[in-house]
This record gives C-alpha cells, structure tokens and sequence, in this order.
C-alpha cells in the first residue's frame, strides 16, 4: 500500500521544516521528487537528504508567487523527471512574519499573505492541472493551517484569512476535476515542532496527543493522500493537529 513508484511529485518551500519532511516521505514511498525553494541553499539540502536516504530528487528553485518564474519551473521538471502527478503545496508563511494584530497593520501589509498562500498556490495549480487531467490521474495536497478555521488572538489574521481562501479554493477545485482523476485535499497542521525548545513544553500541553507535531507525521498524511488507495478521498481539510481541533 502507499507506494508512489513512477510518480513525479513537486513539494514547494521544500528546502527546511514541513516541506522537506514532505519531500522524504514521498521519496520514501518511491516517488521521484522536485524541491522547490526560493532559497536555493536550502533546496539543496533538501536534495541531499532524500539522495543520501536513497531517493530520488532535483532542484526547482524559484519564487511560487511569481507565475512565469513557476511554469519555466515546471516546465524543467518534466524535461528532467517527467510531469507532475503530485503536488504539494506547502510555501506558505512569508519570510520574517511577525504576528501583529489587525489594528495594527495595515490594509497593504496584507498582500504578500494572499500572494504566498493564493496565488503562490493557484499558479502551482495552474501549472500542472491540465496535465494531470489529461492522464487521468493527479493528487494535489494544499498545506494549511487550523488558524484557516480557528479564530485566535495570536496577531494572525493575515495569515488565518490568506488559508482560509487557498482552503475555499481547494474545495472548489475538487468538484471541478473530481471527474478526471485528480483529488485536492488541504491538511490543517496544528503547531510543528520547530518551536524553540524553552516553549516545546508549554506549547506541548495544549495538545491532546502530548506533543507537538513534526514533519514526518505531516508526511505520512501526505504520502497517504498522494497515494493511489486515496482515491475516493477529495475536497476535504484533514485537521493534523494532535486533538487540538476536532470535526
Ligand atoms: N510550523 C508550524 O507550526 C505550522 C503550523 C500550521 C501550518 N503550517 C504550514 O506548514 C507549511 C510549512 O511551514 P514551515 O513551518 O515548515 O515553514 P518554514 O518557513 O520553516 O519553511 C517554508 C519554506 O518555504 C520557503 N518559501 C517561502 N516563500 C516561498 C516562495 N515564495 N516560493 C518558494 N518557497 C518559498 C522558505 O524559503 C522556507 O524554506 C506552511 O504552509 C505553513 O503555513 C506550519
């Protein structure tokens, strides 16, 4: 079960954190897989890890939220690897993000939010929907957050709304290609373990499970999504959040 042999898939913001624990499993489970990051040092590790674990992987360096830049980028995927049947959306906080409340932002501070998580997505989307139609077969997986349901007063509204969009969108588009082949899920993780350590405790006791997640249990959600048993799963938000919310 949950084998991704002969499958091509493209994890963006893979270089660190969520994304290359995404990009291991998958290569784990036989998928050759492309690393996107715009921080190319980072890519590159990524790659080296799922090469030194026995994989196989390439580089896809470029900016999500820059749509020529992601079609030439997708476009290098298929020469090297072939097309992409799974892609995982996982850029998604932009750099240097500070939590502030909404009284303190500003109307503009909002766009490179809706730029990352909608349009980074949409463009990735975009790139690569019609091909996975065609054969018949694609899985796409939009990594959200529970702040894309969940009201917190934590100074994220930015980024709680920007999910929620990139959410409502994913839904939508399930409908749409349900009939082709193609599933899109989004998977709302609950806090990862890149904390620092003084707060992992803290943080820890608000989980159910009693402990925080990391990124090898969003990649074992990941690879299950992706795989071809998950067929008849699509349109959904899969909490992975240890407990912390419930459906
Ligand atoms: N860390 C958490 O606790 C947590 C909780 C809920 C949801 N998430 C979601 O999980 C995903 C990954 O989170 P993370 O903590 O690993 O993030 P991270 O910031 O540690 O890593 C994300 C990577 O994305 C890259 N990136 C940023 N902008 C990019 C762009 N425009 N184009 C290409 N790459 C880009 C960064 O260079 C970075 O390497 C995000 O979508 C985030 O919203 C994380």
């Amino acid at each position: 079960m949950f084998d991704l042999s002969g499958k091509v898939a493209l994890v963006t913001g893979a270089g660190q954190h969520v994304g290359a624990g995404v990009a291991l499993a998958l290569a784990g489970q036989g998928a050759r897989v492309a690393v996107n990051d715009v921080v190319a040092e980072r890519a590159e590790s990524t790659v080296a890890a799922v090469r030194s674990a026995g994989g196989v992987a390439t580089l896809a360096v470029f900016d999500v939220t820059d749509g020529a830049a992601v079609g030439g980028g997708v476009r290098a995927i298929a020469e090297d690897l072939g097309p992409v049947d799974i892609l995982v959306n996982n850029a998604g906080i932009p750099a240097g993000f500070r939590p502030r409340t909404f009284r303190e932002l500003e109307p503009t501070d909002w766009a490179r939010f809706v730029d990352l998580n909608l349009y980074g997505s949409l463009y990735c989307i975009r790139a690569v929907v019609d091909g996975m139609c065609d054969r018949r077969w694609g899985r796409i997986v939009q990594i959200s957050s529970g702040a894309g349901q969940r009201g917190l007063a934590m100074g994220i509204a930015l980024y709680g709304a920007s999910k929620s969009a990139v959410e409502g969108f994913i839904r939508h588009l399930s409908q749409e290609v349900a009939g082709e082949g193609v599933t899109a899920n989004s998977v709302a993780l609950g806090t990862i373990d890149h904390v620092p350590p003084e707060r992992l405790e803290q943080l820890a006791r608000r989980v159910p499970v009693g402990r925080l997640g990391s990124p090898a249990d969003v990649g074992a959600a990941v690879v299950f999504l992706a795989s071809e048993e998950a067929a008849w799963l699509t349109g959904q938000t899969i909490q992975l959040s240890g407990g912390v919310v419930t459906t």
